[in-house]
């Protein structure tokens, strides 16, 4: 995970850097660090705890060198510490380096460095870095203006894992070198000077323009140039992207915290999502997809794949795929996917989900596929992130970027860019074309019906104060309604540490509900018409037993035995989790808040899962 920000050019170096890591911070935050290039030579500062902490170490507003490397720590190798905290050195001292993500053969590396002299003064993997770029540089008796990227180029060679590392040397003060592999970075261009970032969002005050790297492409940067050179050393070419958002969707404009900021985006994430795809009288279209009716029938199974909240936005998408379009589909959890020998071949169609398509076992799975010969799609929110640039086809959504730690308008924007892609395939097959234009008005109506849902923001924060010390919270739903209930389970551990649970509600008289007592908050989602009456029968069983309803419903039902209930506008049921989520994403905020708890960025969590 982590969250790297470099720069070189002519203003001093530290607020920038310090300014990007708290943009970063989202991605790991128990410690920060930087280093620039002073007069004297190469400056460290860094600490344990947040980016802020920077600040109350001596010295740092005195840094003026114009060049740094910045980092922001979520540990893997040795506990947070500040002798864990990067950038690290190699022992001369020559040479400073910031890595996201983790070597997976830094034992067997450190050995070798032990054996040649080298010592080791953290827990890190990370430090075996430098000090093999160190042992390859004193080996080169070339003392040209590529020393130092060869040597960089020898280490990095020999690394194996997961890395995005940034690097400064003292005997090249105008100099940065940066690298890439299944670990995300971005070079953003400016005038005489050059931004790195692991994310976009972070360096768009400065630059709208961008270089994406691929694997193993090593960058020298001067403040005027970016050299780009692969895995030999052999030059290549690069041109710039430019990128279109918007610096204020950036930002919190207003609101107490980003995830609430990002909860009430939701209509506009969703109309941008919807785009130019169809109007109410025209087919669906993906330029990016352009698939025939030949290509598609040429799929006997479907796999959907992500992790955490993406899985869950896949599990809408399957109900959609399977009803609209009757291809098996199976929705599976990344990690697991890769290890279970799945029956993948290329009569098999992959969709994988990534809000921020840099998720280390998202990839893998992708690669897998692509090596069993199936075809590939991506669905990202980042463009030009790693899966986009590994899977055949990617479609985006285009919730903006989405800081918060818990995700919100990404997970809505998901569930309606693989509905539409499910009519987009049953119109293509030439199924259910009556079901869809229902469909498809239901969908151009959603904006409006989620600022309705919106307005319940205050009675669902009143009611959230009257359970926020319960100790376990159950979430029950069947059918669509299942779906949501795992992910309103999902949000509300992540942000408010409550122990939840969610289960399909006819499975509960199968053993959980043994863990039903009085005062236990149970919370029932049913949107569907034709599942309804079946989710009020299991309510009323733990209602039986002591438990404290709250139901989310778009249906008229006696509310008279419920504790708490919300009614959402009605809509079709390929589409209800959209709506029904809201509810439930606000119900774990207000917990959060109620609680004290910090809801951006919870303990134990990164924004971008980069490692396995
Ligand atoms: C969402 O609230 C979680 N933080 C997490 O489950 C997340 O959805 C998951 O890590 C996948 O992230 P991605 O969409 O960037 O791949
Ligand atoms: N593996 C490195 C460490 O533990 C980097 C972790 C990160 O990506 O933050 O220090």
């Amino acid at each position: 995970m982590c969250g790297i920000v470099g720069y070189i050019g002519t203003q001093k170096a530290s607020p920038i850097l310090i300014n990007g890591l708290i943009r970063l911070e989202y991605r790991g935050y128990d410690s920060a660090g930087i280093s620039t290039i002073e007069k004297y030579g190469i400056s460290i500062m860094k600490d344990k705890g947040r980016v802020k902490n920077l600040y109350n170490i001596n010295g740092i507003e005195q840094l003026e060198g114009n060049i740094g490397i910045a980092h922001t720590r979520w540990a893997t190798h040795g506990k947070p510490s500040k002798e864990n905290s990067h950038p690290h050195m190699d022992n001369s001292k020559t040479f400073s380096v910031v890595h996201n993500g983790i070597i997976e053969n830094y034992n067997e590396l450190k050995k070798f460095l032990s054996d040649n002299g080298y010592h080791f003064y953290s827990q890190t993997d990370t430090e075996i870095i430098p000090n093999l770029v160190h042992y390859y540089y004193s080996k080169d008796n070339n003392n040209d203006d590529l020393k130092f990227l060869r040597a960089f180029k020898n280490a990095c060679n020999k690394l194996i894992g997961s890395f995005a590392i940034e690097i400064i040397c003292k005997d090249y003060p105008n100099n940065m070198l940066v690298v890439r592999k299944d670990s995300p970075l971005v070079i953003g261009k400016g005038e005489n000077e050059n931004y790195i970032s692991s994310d976009i969002p972070a360096i768009l005050s400065f630059t709208r323009n961008f270089y994406l790297l691929n694997d193993f492409e090593f960058v020298l940067l001067s403040r005027t140039d970016a050299k780009f050179y692969d895995k030999n050393l052999e030059p290549i070419n690069k041109n710039t992207q430019t990128i279109e958002w918007n610096t204020a969707s950036a930002e919190k404009e207003g609101f107490e915290d980003y995830m609430l900021k990002e909860i009430f985006e939701q209509p506009n994430a969703i109309r941008e999502t919807i785009g130019a795809k169809f109007n109410e009288n025209s087919k669906c279209e993906f330029d990016e997809l352009n698939f025939s009716k030949d290509f598609l029938s040429d799929f006997n199974k479907i796999f959907i794949i992500g992790c955490g909240t993406a899985m869950h936005a896949g599990l809408a998408g399957k109900n959609a795929i399977e009803k609209l379009c009757k291809i098996n589909t199976e929705v599976d959890i990344a990690s697991e996917f890769r290890y279970r020998a799945p029956l993948v071949n290329e009569h098999t169609l992959c969709i994988f989900i990534s809000q921020s398509g840099e998720t280390a076992d998202t990839i893998a799975a992708l690669k897998l596929c692509k090596e069993k010969g199936a075809k590939t799609i991506a669905i990202s929110n980042v463009i030009g992130s790693s899966i986009t640039r590994e899977a055949d086809y990617s479609i985006y959504t285009h919730a903006g970027p989405e800081i918060a730690v818990a995700s919100t308008k990404a997970y809505t924007s998901q569930v309606v860019l693989l509905v539409i892609l499910a009519i987009y395939f049953a119109e293509i097959l030439e199924i259910n074309t009556n079901e869809l234009s229902l469909l498809k008005k239901e969908i151009l109506k959603l904006p409006k019906k989620i600022e309705d849902t919106l307005d319940l923001s205050s009675r669902i924060r009143d009611f959230s104060k009257t359970v926020y010390q319960e100790k376990d919270i159950f979430f029950l739903g069947r059918g669509i309604d299942e779906t949501v209930a795992k992910e309103g389970s999902l949000k509300l551990k992540e942000i408010s540490y409550i122990h939840s649970e969610s289960y399909a509600a006819g499975e509960l008289k199968h053993g959980p509900i043994a863990l039903i007592e009085n005062g236990v908050t149970v919370v029932g989602i049913m949107t569907d018409p034709k599942l309804v009456e079946k989710t009020i029968s299991n309510l009323q069983e733990v209602i039986t037993r002591g438990a404290k309803t709250f139901v989310i419903t778009n249906q008229q039902v006696d509310n008279s035995m419920f504790d708490f209930i919300v009614y959402i506008p009605e809509t079709s049921p390929f589409i209800s989790p959209i709506l029904s989520i809201i509810p439930l994403q606000l119900f774990s905020y207000y917990i959060s808040k109620e609680k004290g708890l910090d809801v951006d960025k919870p303990r134990n969590l990164a924004k971008s899962v980069t490692v396995e």
